[in-house]
């Protein structure tokens, strides 16, 4: 199922301890600590699971999915969304590697250090053969933020979205900024508008840039024909994969 594939493609990328953005080997907040935010929705139910601030544990996208699955809310946070994994089998483990480690140590004693550093977030769209769509999120959030700090990945609208009418939706690029427009849920919404993927993905970040800001911004989405479209605004590039029947192939929007 597309819940399947959105839970195990981004699993792929927590467990990566070379990836310093996702899960396990992520770079920390400014007190060495690695948390993680995570969103997974899905179609067929409209329901979606999330974990904000998520620490020690190795696979946040999953626990999110249990947070989906075994509970009536949407959303936890902290300490507290620890223990409830580890309620669901979960173990708790150190999520720093010996290479984030030293790079946090070698960004705590540089005296001109700066608050915090941006970096990327995973974020996934699948449609199934029975024409359900999922869409998920992941990330270690920005390195050396401020203790406590959850960015727009774990949050239904921003991170990722869906409707399993239309498509759905991911998001990647500055999450303090990007989550004050819900640019997920705007794709979709321009999507049941009859915009194709690629234009609707443009329309929402051109919201951000109307308003006067200029940040890093990414957004792919998937419609119910499975057809898929990604944009892009600020500088960095935005690499991004597609995979279907006829097409396996990875693109990047300079
Ligand atoms: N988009 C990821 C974050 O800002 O945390």
């Amino acid at each position: 199922t597309s819940l399947d594939a959105v839970e195990k493609g981004i699993n792929n990328a927590e467990l990566d301890p070379e990836n310093s953005s996702v899960g396990f080997g992520g770079l920390p907040d400014e007190d060495g600590e690695v948390t993680n935010d995570a969103v997974i929705m899905w179609g067929p139910k409209h329901a979606a699971g999330a974990v904000g601030c998520l620490k020690r544990i190795k696979r946040p996208i999953s626990v999110a999915r249990k947070v989906l699955e075994k509970t009536r809310h949407t959303l936890l946070v902290g300490d507290d969304a620890t223990a409830f994994a580890v309620k669901m089998g979960f173990k708790e483990e150190e999520l720093l590697t010996e290479k984030s480690r030293a790079r946090w140590e070698e960004w705590k004693k540089n005296p001109k250090h700066t608050d915090f550093w941006n970096h990327d977030t995973i974020g996934m769209v699948a449609i199934d053969k029975n024409g359900d769509v999922t869409a998920g999120c992941s990330t270690s959030g920005l390195a050396w933020k401020i203790r406590g700090r959850v960015g727009d990945s774990p949050i239904v609208g921003s991170g990722a979205y869906c409707d399993n009418d239309v498509g759905g939706a991911a998001a990647t690029g500055n999450g303090d900024v990007m989550m004050r427009f819900c640019p997920t849920l705007l794709t979709v919404e321009f999507m049941r508008q009859g915009m194709s993927p690629t234009e609707a993905c443009e329309k929402s970040l051109q919201r951000i840039t109307d308003k006067g800001y200029r940040v890093s911004a990414c957004l792919v989405a998937v419609n119910k024909k499975g057809e898929s479209g990604a944009a892009k605004i600020g500088v960095r590039p935005f690499p991004h994969a597609i995979r279907n029947p006829a097409l396996d192939e990875v693109r990047t929007i300079r």
